[in-house]
């Protein structure tokens, strides 16, 4: 690295060796509150995603793509709120309609007239989607599509992705951190929970057909996400989600498409509208509340209605879907209305210029790499990037397999250290906004370029 100031060559010696040691300089005021935190909350956080060393940078503000910690640093936001803020941070297409409701009061806990509304637009929008319950986050809308799916077929078995994360639900708490799969996800989840929720290699036919085969007549569904967040933003290939549709249909099992990421971000419908696929349902989140909580759960109508109130049946024969104190709150219902009539306003020109934007910055980034030799392959679909570090540069990653058999992993968290230092924000993957501008991405590049200059120099 060349510099004609010799204290810059310094810093940047340094930071090549740790970009902890450079953070711990720059977010003073963070490592104290995440010091106080810990007297409090276990850990000092109550979202564990949101750690990362040296320890949690606090945020004070988020505007646009920008971000601000408590010791002023300013950041380009790629974590994006959980990949959720798609037209931006505190977007005024969204803050207006909120402030208004915010005008009839906080919380009713009673119907309200927007919720017909959002519950119309998912329905027009959303190509399964007959009927939607909404609930207040992701977590909750997987457990009921679970429980949806295990009482319409009057079966138990679900098949989900290895390494696919659906929330802290505890049906689907089976095969989700890695690298040891086969073994309970921790203590105090059931143990015959391995028994009833099973998985499968992401987009391995050979290995999915094979478990569908030995779960038979008892499989009540098959849940993955249309893109894998948690591997690192892996699309599933087309052919494997029309195989996913073809025999889970034969079997008389449930497909459910868990879109709390994609969906109105690989398309305004989510995956399905872009693969053509209708799966029987979708669980969504996320982009859904425009930055306020929710989950939602929509799709065949026979399924759902199962779940009416109108249902006069004996108890037994009752599906239990609701609760949530939460659920359809005015904020919430405003947030979502507006995200959606935003997103198709903007949709013919707003999806393509995303893509356009995420082909330019995974291009650059492939290039920062490709100078210093360090070999990556990178994963974009639409809107979403991961940059995964593989043995050979390009080699394919389908699934987590993949990810454990040829990626370093923890090279993404050092990534994701060093950006830091450099003002940008990620975790393990990043999500573009509107706001998101051509020259945040010329200078999201150069810190990449920066980045990859000195993992080829701490790697030297
Ligand atoms: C694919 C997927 N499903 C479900 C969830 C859970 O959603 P929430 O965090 O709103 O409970 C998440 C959260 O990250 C997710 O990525």
């Amino acid at each position: 690295m060349s510099s004609s100031n010799s204290s810059v060559a310094v810093a940047q010696a340094a930071t090549a060796r740790s970009p902890h040691e450079s953070l711990e300089k720059m977010t003073v005021q963070s490592r104290n509150l995440h010091d106080e935190a810990q007297q409090y909350t276990p850990g000092g956080l109550s979202h564990n995603a949101r750690y990362h060393s040296p320890y949690p940078i606090y945020m004070k503000r988020a505007r646009g793509s920008r971000l601000w910690d408590v010791d002023g640093r300013e950041y380009i936001d790629l974590w994006m709120a959980h990949y959720d803020a798609i037209l931006g941070h505190a977007a005024p297409e969204i803050l207006g309609p909120v402030r208004d409701a915010l005008a009839n009061g906080i919380h009713i806990g009673l119907a309200i007239e927007q919720e017909v509304v959002l519950a119309r637009r998912v329905c027009e929008v959303v190509p399964c989607a007959d009927r939607v319950r909404f609930c207040s986050s992701g977590t909750e809308a997987t457990m009921y599509a679970v429980r949806m799916a295990r009482a319409f077929t009057g079966r138990n078995t679900i098949l989900k992705i290895a390494g696919g994360w659906h929330g802290a639900n505890t049906d689907l708490m089976v095969d989700v951190f890695p690298p040891d799969y086969g073994v309970p996800e921790g203590r105090g989840l059931p143990p015959e929970l391995t028994r009833a929720t099973r998985s499968v290699t992401y987009n391995d036919i050979e290995d999915t057909a094979r478990a569908m085969r030995e779960a038979g007549g008892d499989l009540a569904a098959v849940i993955l996400e249309p893109v894998m967040g948690a591997g690192g933003m892996i699309p599933a290939e087309k052919e494997y989600l029309q195989f996913l549709r073809e025999e889970t249909r034969k079997s008389g099992a449930l497909l459910i498409f868990d879109e709390v990421i994609t969906g109105f971000r690989i398309a305004l419908g989510g995956a399905q509208e872009h693969h053509d696929i209708l799966p029987d349902l979708t669980t969504l989140g996320k982009i859904l509340g425009g930055g306020l909580p929710i989950g939602a759960i929509c799709g065949r109508a026979d399924v759902l209605d199962e779940t009416s109130i109108l249902r006069k049946v004996p108890k037994q024969e009752r599906v239990i879907v609701g609760g949530g104190t939460y659920s359809c709150n005015p904020l919430s219902m405003a947030g979502g209305i507006a995200t959606i009539d935003t997103l198709e306003a903007m949709e013919d020109e707003l999806y393509p210029n995303l893509e356009r934007r995420n082909q330019t910055l995974c291009e650059g980034i492939e290039k920062a790499f490709a100078s210093q030799n360090i070999p990556v392959t990178l994963m974009a679909p639409a809107s979403l990037h991961a940059v995964h570090f593989t043995r050979e540069a390009g080699h394919p990653v389908r699934s987590m397999a993949d990810v454990l058999e040829h990626t370093f992993p923890e090279k993404q968290i050092e990534l994701a250290d060093r950006l830091r230092v450099h003002g940008v924000f990620e975790l393990h993957a990043g999500a573009l906004s509107a706001a998101h501008s051509d020259d945040d991405i010329e200078t999201l590049i150069a810190a990449y370029e920066r980045c990859a200059e000195e993992m080829a120099e701490a790697g030297a």
